[in-house]
This record gives structure tokens, C-alpha cells and sequence, in this order.
């Protein structure tokens, strides 16, 4: 049960609902990355956790009070609690599995949204070349819905399709203009939606993927976003938030799915080497 409590220092809870990025080390020195959010729900506060190792957690018995936060959580067959203190925009705090204790940290995400503009990026597929059912897509829905496995099925993908050209840090690509995406900067913007329209339409000597599916190009943009800026190339990783979810073109379909390549659109094969 929350609400406004208010203490004798005033009503300190007013505020703390929004999203967080947090840190959690189940491995010291190797944090795993994800997002606790806390709602307010007709004075009721509601809070999950989404994270690519975990998926999407409601936390049960969720108690704020003041500024301290409880809860629970069931993952891999384990009773987990998380606790902690909200301090400004900080939280700091643990999570309890039986006696061991596992640092949890988090950061409010930025509200402050700048603005990308993609208009003078020379990509090869124009608008009116692109198949219809890239039109409609839910970009943002599509985004917010990480699930566990889409770091798999990213790999997967991006080690039948994409390393050939692009390699990885122990392989070197057979493309030598092909990003390498643990070092290099971006030239055609490195936040999801950028990445998809790198992909989608093929930028330089990158040609369109014609036959993904939204689900599969994102996948493979989680996976190298995770797999390789994140941990070896941070200051070209982009972090979401909110403004940049809202910014997203708005559309109400998952688009092609995979065995529903539309007939008479060319298709540009990926050329093998
Ligand atoms: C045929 C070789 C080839 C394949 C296959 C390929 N790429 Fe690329 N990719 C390139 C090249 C070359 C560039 C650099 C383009 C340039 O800067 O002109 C590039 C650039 C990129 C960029 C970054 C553009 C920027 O902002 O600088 C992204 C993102 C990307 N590729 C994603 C992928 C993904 C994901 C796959 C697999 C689904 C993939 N690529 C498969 C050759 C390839």
C-alpha cells in the first residue's frame, strides 16, 4: 500500500515513480544492465524489472515507503527480494537470494530528449522503395518488449548474417569498411530506430536485409548494442528513454513475419564472399 506518505520530512515519496537504469552484480565487475520501473497506479505504486537476463519481473508485495522500497520477485525457480533507497534521482540498494546478497544500483532515466535527425543520411532505399508492411510498425512496442531470449536469437542471427562482413573482436570481417562495431563510431546513428533504418534500407556499402523481420533486425540490434558497444565502446552506446520511445513513428504492426516475403518486391541477396 503507497500513496503521497508524507513524514516528518515532508512527502517524500511525491516523485519516485518513473524509469530507472540499474546496475545489478551477480558477477563482481560484470554488471547485468536493465530497467526497474515504478508506476503509480490510483495511489497504488506498481514496479517491475526489464532486463534482457531477466525479461520483463513484476515486483509482488511491493512496499514504498517513505523513501525505502521493498519487494519480491521468482526467477530461475529462486525467491529474490529487492530492497533499497531511493535517494533524488539514485536508488541504491540489493537484492536477497537465501543469505547472499547482490548489489543493486539505478540512475533515473533522463527525461531530456535531443532530437535525432536522420535527413542527411544517404540511405539506398528511399521511402517509396521500401515494402508496404514497413510502413505501419510499432517501433516503440517492439523496443520496450525486451524478453529474455532476444539476446539468443540475436547472436544467432548476427553470426549468420552479419559476421562475414562485420567479423567480431576475435574475427576479423572480410569487409574491411564493415563497422566494427566494438571500436568504431557511427556514422549513421547508433540508437535502435537509426540501426534499423541502416538495415532496412542499407547505407553505403551496407546493403538492405531484405528479408528480416522488425523482431529479427531488432533482435540483432540488442545483441550488438549488448554484446559489443556496450561493454567495449560505451560513449557510442545509446541510452533510451523515455522522449526517445515517444519520438518513435507510431504504427500498430510486428510487420513481416518470416514467411511472408511479399511477392514482386526485389530482393537484394546478401552477397557471399
Ligand atoms: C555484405 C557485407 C555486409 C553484411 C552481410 C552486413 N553488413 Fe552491415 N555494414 C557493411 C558495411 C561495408 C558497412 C559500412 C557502411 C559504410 O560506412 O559505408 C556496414 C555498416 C553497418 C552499420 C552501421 C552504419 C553506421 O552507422 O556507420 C550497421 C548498424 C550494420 N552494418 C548492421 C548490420 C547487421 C545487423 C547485419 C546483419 C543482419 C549486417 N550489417 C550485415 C557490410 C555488411
Amino acid at each position: 500500500m503507497a500513496g503521497l506518505v508524507c513524514s516528518f520530512f515532508g512527502c517524500s515519496t511525491d516523485g519516485i515513480e518513473g524509469s530507472y537504469d540499474y546496475e545489478l552484480y551477480f558477477e563482481e565487475d560484470d554488471p547485468s544492465n536493465g530497467t526497474l520501473k515504478i508506476e503509480n497506479v490510483n495511489g497504488n505504486y506498481k514496479g517491475s524489472l526489464i532486463s534482457f537476463q531477466l525479461g520483463k519481473i513484476e515486483l509482488e508485495g511491493l512496499n514504498i515507503i517513505d523513501n525505502e522500497l521493498s519487494g519480491s520477485f521468482k526467477k530461475w525457480g529462486m525467491d529474490m527480494q529487492l530492497q533499497g533507497t531511493f535517494n533524488g534521482d539514485k536508488f541504491e540498494g540489493r537484492i536477497l537470494i537465501d543469505d547472499e546478497e547482490v548489489p543493486f544500483y539505478a540512475t533515473r532515466q533522463t527525461t531530456e530528449y535531443e532530437e535525432i535527425d536522420r535527413s542527411g543520411i544517404k540511405y539506398i532505399l528511399p521511402d517509396n522503395d521500401l515494402q508496404e508492411t514497413e510502413l505501419n510498425i510499432d517501433h516503440a512496442g517492439i523496443i520496450e518488449e525486451l524478453d529474455e531470449d532476444a539476446l539468443d536469437r540475436g547472436a544467432r542471427i548476427y553470426n549468420s548474417n552479419c559476421i562475414n562482413c562485420h567479423g567480431n573482436e576475435d574475427i576479423e570481417g572480410s569487409i574491411p569498411l564493415s563497422v566494427k562495431f566494438w571500436e568504431q563510431p557511427f556514422k549513421a546513428g547508433g540508437d535502435p530506430f537509426s540501426m534499423y533504418q541502416t538495415i532496412t534500407r542499407g547505407f553505403g556499402a551496407m546493403p538492405p536485409q531484405l528479408t528480416m523481420t522488425p523482431q529479427e533486425k531488432y533482435d540483432v540490434i540488442t545483441y550488438i548494442r549488448e554484446e559489443f558497444v556496450r561493454p567495449s565502446n560505451k560513449d557510442q552506446y545509446y541510452k533510451l528513454s523515455p522522449g526517445y520511445v515517444a519520438s518513435l513513428p507510431e504504427g500498430t504492426s510486428r510487420g513481416l513475419s518470416q514467411d511472408r516475403i511479399i511477392p514482386g518486391q526485389i530482393r537484394i541477396m546478401v552477397i557471399s564472399l
